[in-house]
């Protein structure tokens, strides 16, 4: 007689989250505090939502400043985070793009489609979205999330595609192009110079390279990031620690340059664009700014240069991705950490020490 030994099926950690309906996800608890905590899993709220469960997400600078409390409509209790790439778990009744099983992109800005400023392409300004996720609602640093206006917020990627490299498609390379670029009026045989080589001065450098520009000066004190931006295309690097950025400059150009991009944040970056920019150029800001800078309109009044200003609107996405997917663009060579999901508060602490760790973007992946 022989006995049929029954094995209890293993029940997976995502499955018991979901059966129970909890899941984890990174809590910010007020300044300087955040913990990977069990929080309720998400549920779709309006017919418009889609439910995702991520599969990988990452961290940005801005959550580094949200963790300061330098974002104050960012409440204790918030799920943090605005970038990943998932798995359709549940669509509410009028979303139309997507279904159950679907790979998709998450934008970080959420946009409803039907608005004024959406109508006019500024998602960033959307009346019922902008930039939302991670901050005024739960967002992607969990295992699952809720869009609300999925079918203009998420986009549809193949499965099987390096997922990884789609990741930067969330934030980092629609900032440094729409931003930086696109707004730096960037083109063939122009004078270029990206003051700050983080992930983002790194994505406005990546970019701006698909107009072939004749000169890319990159700017940054930190040795380590000035080396990653000449393997990514910097013709000329600039360490302003050490060297006095705006001679340098002119010795390079005669003139100045005809984009300088912004992408740090601070006043002092800031007066270096507009020190450096040629007659007839454009200063293109990134960064965030939480003071105020001097503007020397007693110089620039006669010198016809532009300044812009820009939210991530992230409606080059869709371009943006088939760059990535034709390879066309690289943008696998700005992660430089990986991670699984439920080890990110020791992401956290690398990302934080970007220098030391010559970090650039982390990976983290649900597992
Ligand atoms: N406009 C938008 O929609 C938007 C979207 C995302 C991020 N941002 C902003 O873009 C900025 C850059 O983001 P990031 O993630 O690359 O930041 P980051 O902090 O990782 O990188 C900033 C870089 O600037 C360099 N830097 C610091 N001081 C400098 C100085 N005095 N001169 C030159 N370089 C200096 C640092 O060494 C670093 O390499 C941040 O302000 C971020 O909040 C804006
Ligand atoms: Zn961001
Ligand atoms: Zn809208």
């Amino acid at each position: 007689m022989s006995t049929t030994v029954v094995k209890p099926a293993k029940t997976t950690r995502e499955e018991f989250s979901s059966i129970i309906g909890t899941m984890k996800a990174l809590v910010y608890h007020g300044p300087g505090k955040k913990s990977w905590e069990q929080k309720p899993k998400p549920t779709i709220l309006e017919p418009t939502d889609a439910l995702v469960r991520i599969l990988k997400t990452t961290i940005c600078g801005t959550d580094l400043h949200i963790m300061k409390g330098d974002v104050p409509d960012v409440v204790e209790g918030r799920i943090i985070g605005h970038e990943g790439v998932g798995i359709i778990e549940e669509t509410g009744s009028a979303v139309s793009n997507f279904k159950k099983g679907d790979h998709v992109l998450i934008s970080c800005i959420t946009s409803c489609g039907k608005c004024e400023y959406c109508k006019r392409g500024m998602y960033s300004h959307c009346e019922k979205g902008g930039w939302i996720l991670g901050h005024l609602i739960d967002g992607t640093q969990a295992e699952f999330v809720r869009i609300p206006y999925a079918d203009n917020s998420l986009y549809p990627i193949p499965a099987g595609s390096d997922e990884e490299a789609l990741v930067m498609l969330s934030d980092i390379l629609p900032t440094g192009f729409e931003c930086g670029v696109l707004n730096g009026k960037v083109q063939p045989g122009s004078s270029v110079a990206i003051v700050g080589s983080g992930p983002i001065g790194l994505a406005a450098l990546l970019t701006a390279q698909f107009y072939s520009p004749a000169q890319i000066i990159v700017i940054d004190p930190d040795d380590n990031r000035l080396e990653v931006a000449k393997k990514f295309g910097a013709t000329h690097l600039i360490n302003n620690a050490k060297e006095n950025v705006i001679e340098k400059v002119m010795e390079i150009t005669g003139k100045g340059v005809d984009a300088a991009i912004e992408a740090v944040g601070i006043p002092v970056t800031f007066e270096i664009c507009a020190s450096i920019v040629a007659p007839g150029g454009t200063v293109a800001n990134i960064g965030v700014h939480g003071k105020s800078v001097e503007l020397h309109l007693e110089k620039l009044w006669s010198h016809n240069i532009t300044i812009t200003t820009r939210l991530v609107d992230t409606v080059t996405t869709p371009m943006l991705l088939k760059t990535v997917q034709s390879k066309k663009l690289d943008s696998k060579k700005l992660i430089t950490h990986r991670f699984a999901l439920n080890d990110i508060m020791k992401a956290y602490d690398t990302f934080q020490n970007a220098a030391r760790e010559k970090a650039l973007k982390v990976i983290l992946t649900n597992e």
